[in-house]
């Protein structure tokens, strides 16, 4: 369970420059100062130097030049509008007479679902909903950001399709909650506020290498834990529940093939480059979109979010060990020849990581079972096991 929370939450370590910056001078630092949530929140966040733009210009140029590559083999895995599900389509229809009954059919259903489950929900539901975030965050990476924000390349057109594809995955989940009568929406909402209010700290430095390597495992973690929680949706009974999740997990999939799409080809362009962008993001570990996440009572929200999606087996460390392996496998990292003693070094460190995360994981396990129970403002403060 720790190694969740050490996984998933931001290090406070002391500013360090990234193995990826070494061999990029024009990269810059900046400290960020503290910053202050509210008069009375003083949330201490971000609290390392901010390595920015440490891709160099000839490296931006080329996203430039594989621009005809991005609109055949990335625009084709965003799915045209009108062949879309809408969150609609898994909801009651206000408009018809039928409408009360569903509601009460579906309430009826989540009677079944116990507090454990929806607190996993709920934190999928909040990170979902801060795509605002997340937008902003593809729209940082060099090369590749929206510049105008109607912007006609193919980089721009996947991030705008891309959000607007996610944008239904925080709507439907948010009407299903706020429907089902068991949860706190207006803690819930307040915990999207301050989220939304927080940002991510990813250490991507405007780095498209960094970017895309980031929301390739992103992607997959989000596929493998809406997956999970369709799962054991199904098991609580709850089919249309399990559909949700299940809709969601789907795009989410659709989404990694996208993004690993696109490093198989800067593995294929600049395979040194790659491999070091790829090492240097896993020893920085992967953050989860959400880390900054707090509801207004309890600082260690995310840690504990993070614990019980562990215990029920929605995302765990192994999980996180196994994204690692697939995109070594994916990426074909272990036959990379012609390397630079440094691209070499890089390449041992991602092929060998996941069996060690795996062990600390194993052990992290064996204490994790005094863990305590925490009460979630999320549901009316009542008490859930980590
Ligand atoms: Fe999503
Ligand atoms: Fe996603």
């Amino acid at each position: 369970m720790e190694m969740a929370l050490k996984l998933n939450a931001t290090s406070f370590r002391p500013p360090r420059r990234p193995d990826f910056a070494r061999l990029t001078p024009a990269a810059a630092t900046f400290k960020s100062s503290e910053f202050i949530m509210d008069s009375k929140d003083v949330h201490k966040l971000v609290h390392h130097a901010q390595v920015t733009h440490s891709l160099p210009p000839e490296k931006i140029e080329i996203f430039k030049s594989i621009e005809p590559w991005a609109e055949k083999n990335l625009l084709v895995l965003l799915n045209p509008v009108e062949k879309c599900w809408q969150p609609q389509d898994f909801l009651p229809d206000p408009a018809s007479d039928g409408f009360y009954d569903q509601v009460k059919e579906l309430r009826e259903r989540a009677k079944e679902l116990p507090d454990d489950y929806f607190v996993v929900l709920i934190g999928d539901m909040i990170t979902e909903e801060a795509l605002p975030t997340y937008q902003t965050m593809l729209n940082t990476f060099d090369g590749v950001r929206d510049e105008t924000g109607a912007s006609p390349t193919s980089w721009a057109i996947w991030n705008r399709g891309w959000t607007s594809e996610e944008n239904r995955h925080g709507d439907l989940l948010n009407k299903y909650l706020y429907l089902c009568g068991r949860v706190d929406m207006r803690h819930i909402e307040k915990t999207i506020q301050y989220l939304i209010g927080s940002g991510m700290d990813i250490k991507t430095e405007n780095n498209p290498y960094l970017g895309f390597i980031y929301t390739s495992f992103q992607e997959r973690a989000t596929f493998i834990s809406h997956g999970n929680t369709a799962r054991l949706a199904k098991g609580h009974g709850d089919l249309k529940l399990a559909q949700i999740c299940g809709k969601i997990a789907s795009d989410e999939k659709r989404h990694e093939t996208a993004y690993t799409k696109i490093v198989e080809k800067l593995f294929e362009i600049d395979p040194d480059g790659t491999v070091l962008a790829f090492a240097d993001m896993m020893r920085k570990k992967v953050s989860m979109p959400a880390h900054f996440m707090y509801d207004g009572c309890d600082d260690k929200l995310f840690d504990h979010f993070s614990a019980v999606a562990q215990r029920l087996d929605v995302y765990t460390a192994k999980d996180y060990a196994d994204i690692l392996e697939h995109l070594v496998l994916k990426w074909k990292v272990g036959n990379l020849i012609g390397l630079s003693g440094e691209g070499r070094e890089a390449q041992d460190y991602v092929c060998r990581l996941a069996p060690k995360i795996r062990r600390v994981e194993e052990r992290a396990r064996e204490r994790a079972k005094q863990a305590p129970q925490i009460s979630f403002s999320w549901i009316y403060d009542r008490k859930v096991q980590l």
